[in-house]
Parts: structure tokens; sequence; C-alpha cells
């Protein structure tokens, strides 16, 4: 996939805010609230529409929601109403003649659509996440993040509990990464040989574009046994199985995986400042001299509000101990593991802070 330079993305992403600004403008400031609050809507009716395979039989094609309700044993004038507001939020089409159709965004919530967004829907709408959101008050109270105190263990233990969840998380995540890896891959002058090391990267999405855009590198994808189950199939699928293999290790206690260039993507900002010190140290203790880590996420700036990083900055205070964080902190965090900082690139999508092993 070509990747549209940063300098786009970013100005993209500044017209549409701008735009929005200038609609909330034109209507009453009470408008803002009924708007909002149909997000509740929309996401319920998201999670509604999955549970009962609801856009299923809308693949390819119109039908009326009579059809759809005699082909899913549901309630016909209810599946009606469901899919004119899954319309209201651009999911679906009504024509006038009481047909359904699925829209471009729609099609996304189809199981087998190769960019399906169904396991995220399925994640944010999951008990386990909501129950953090839920304890939001608390932690404005007292800081503590708010799944650990809802429920008495962190995100990852609840995972390992719940092998399904922890299945359908991983495969989630390959969904999202798979979604800024082209950026990444084509902001970083990554090295055309050596081995390249993706610390805490679930199935390997983030490495097996690396590897199948340097033909001559070698990879290693460490992380805990859940997701390395499925791993091996999926480095396999994108073909880079044979210079690929992985090594179940764990953040904190070390582990073994000599390489040129470590990646952690999205996994400092699950941890809080003192847990990434820690991994930070554990790659540091795995890495020869000389050699690079790529923190890859999105940059939260302290004095900037902007969507989507200031949200999920907040999706970390309800489902983990971390938080999004600035070059300026990531490279400190960094710096108190043994390393100096490097480049910072903005891909426009995700951040690249790069961080060199001291001698
Ligand atoms: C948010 S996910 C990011 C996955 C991947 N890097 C990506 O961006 O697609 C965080 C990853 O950290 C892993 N993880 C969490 N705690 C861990 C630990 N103690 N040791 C090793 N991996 C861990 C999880 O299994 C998960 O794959």
């Amino acid at each position: 996939m070509r990747t549209p330079p940063p300098a786009v993305v970013r100005t993209i992403q500044r017209l549409g805010a701008a735009l929005q600004r200038a609609a909330g403008a034109l209507q009453p400031p009470q408008a803002r609230f009924l708007e909002v609050s149909g997000g509740v809507a929309a996401v319920l009716l998201l999670r509604a529409a999955l549970e009962t395979r609801l856009v299923e039989p809308l693949a390819g094609r119109r039908a009326t929601a009579g059809e759809v309700a005699g082909e899913l044993g549901l309630h016909a004038d209810t599946v009606h109403r469901v899919l004119r507001g899954l319309a209201v939020y651009g999911v679906t089409r009504l024509g006038r003649d009481g047909r359904f159709a699925l829209t471009r965004v729609g099609e996304l919530l189809l199981e087998g659509h190769p960019h399906s967004m169904a396991g995220w829907i399925r994640y944010v709408t999951s008990d386990a996440n909501l129950a953090g959101w839920r304890r939001l008050p608390e932690s404005l109270r007292d800081g503590r993040p708010a799944f650990n105190a809802a429920t008495g263990r962190s995100i990852w233990e609840h995972l390992a509990e719940h092998p399904e969840e922890e299945a359908g998380f991983a495969r989630t995540m390959r969904e999202l990464t798979l979604l800024s890896a082209p950026f990444i891959v084509a902001a970083y002058p990554w090295p055309a040989a050596g081995t390249v090391c993706d610390v805490g990267g679930g199935t390997g999405a983030m490495l097996a574009e690396v590897l199948r855009a340097r033909p001559a590198l070698d990879g290693v994808l460490v992380d805990q046994a859940g997701p390395l189950a499925s791993a091996g199939e999926y480095l396999a699928s994108r073909g880079v199985a044979g210079r690929a293999r992985t090594v179940e290790g764990d953040l904190f206690a070390g582990f073994d995986a000599e390489a040129d260039l470590y990646l952690l993507k999205d996994v400092l900002h699950d941890w809080d400042d003192d847990q990434c010190r820690a991994i930070l140290a554990s790659v540091r203790a795995a890495a020869p001299a000389g050699a690079r880590v790529l923190v890859l996420e999105w940059l939260q700036e302290p004095n900037v509000a902007s969507f989507p990083v200031s949200v999920s900055d907040l999706m970390m205070l309800a489902q983990t101990e971390g938080r999004q964080r600035s070059p300026a902190e990531l490279q400190a965090l960094g710096a108190a593991a043994g390393f100096a900082p490097g480049r910072v690139i903005d891909t426009g999508v995700y951040g690249i802070v790069e961080l060199v092993a001291a001698g």
C-alpha cells in the first residue's frame, strides 16, 4: 500500500478538526451534548449488530429488514429500527424502498473482511473494557489505574485467565497494527540486513511488515505464550516464518534476544513510568552496545488535546497502568535505562522515537 506523506496526513487531520469546530460553532451548545451522548448508542448498536451477525446478510447486496430478519431468525421490526439507527452513524444506507446496504464503513463489520474492525468493537464494548471506564471517577480521586482497581488484577492477568478474550485482543491489536504499519515502514530507514526484535510484539503483525520490506532482515518476536500461540501461523501467512523465530519472554523478568534493532510498539503506553524503566532495562540487558530501540506510539504532548491521541491516553487510563507520552518523556525513560536519544519521526499517524543503547 502506498502511504500519503506525513504532511498530507496532518493537513487532512487538521482540516477535519477545523470543519468539526466550525460545525460546532454554528449549533447551540446543548446540541453537542446530544451528539456526544449518541456515542453510547452508536457503539452499543455496533456491539448488538456483531452479536447477532446482523450485517452479514448485507454482504454485497441490498435487502429489507424482513429479509435480514428471516435469514437470521430475528425480529423484523427491531431489525429495521437497528439497521436504520446504524444508517445514522454511516454504517448502513437506507433506501426509500426500505432496503438496506452496507457503506464502506459498514463493510468493516463483516467477519471475513481483510480489514475487519469487528474485533476492535468487541473489545471496546467488552465487560473488561467497560469495567475500567466505569471506575474513572475513583481514578480521578486516587489516580489508581481504573481496571486494576475495579477487578483486582491487571488487564494482562485478566486476559491470561480468559484465553478466548486474550486471542480476541491479540487479533484486534493485529488489525489495528496493520493500519499503522505501512506508515511506520515507509517512514524509517530500516537496515538492509541484521536482526530486528519486536518486544511485546503480539502475533507478529509489525515484525512481519518490516521483514517483508527488507528481505535480508531476520526477526525475533518476544511475547507471552498466549499471543505467541497463533504467531507462527500468522508469520507463515505473511511469508516470513522462515526468517522469524518466537521467544516466550517477560517484559520485566527479561528475555534472551540479541538484535540490532528492537521495536516496542504500543507497549510502553500500557505501563507506568517505573514499569517502563524496568522494561527498557530488560531491553538494554538483551541489547548489544549501539543497538537501537524504536518506541512506536501515538505521541502526546502534555498541553495538546487531539484525537485520537488524547482519547487513547484515556483508554490507557481506563484499561492499563499507562499513558500516551511525548518524545521528551520517552527519551527521559530511555536515559534512565542507558539509552541515548536518537531520531524522532512523526509519520503523521504514529510517532517513532529512537533510543540508542549507550556503549
Ligand atoms: C497493546 S499490545 C501491543 C502488541 C503489538 N506490539 C502491537 O502493537 O500490535 C501489548 C503486548 O504486550 C504483551 N505483554 C503484556 N505484558 C507482558 C509481559 N509481562 N511480558 C511480555 N509481553 C507482555 C501483550 O501480550 C501484548 O501482546
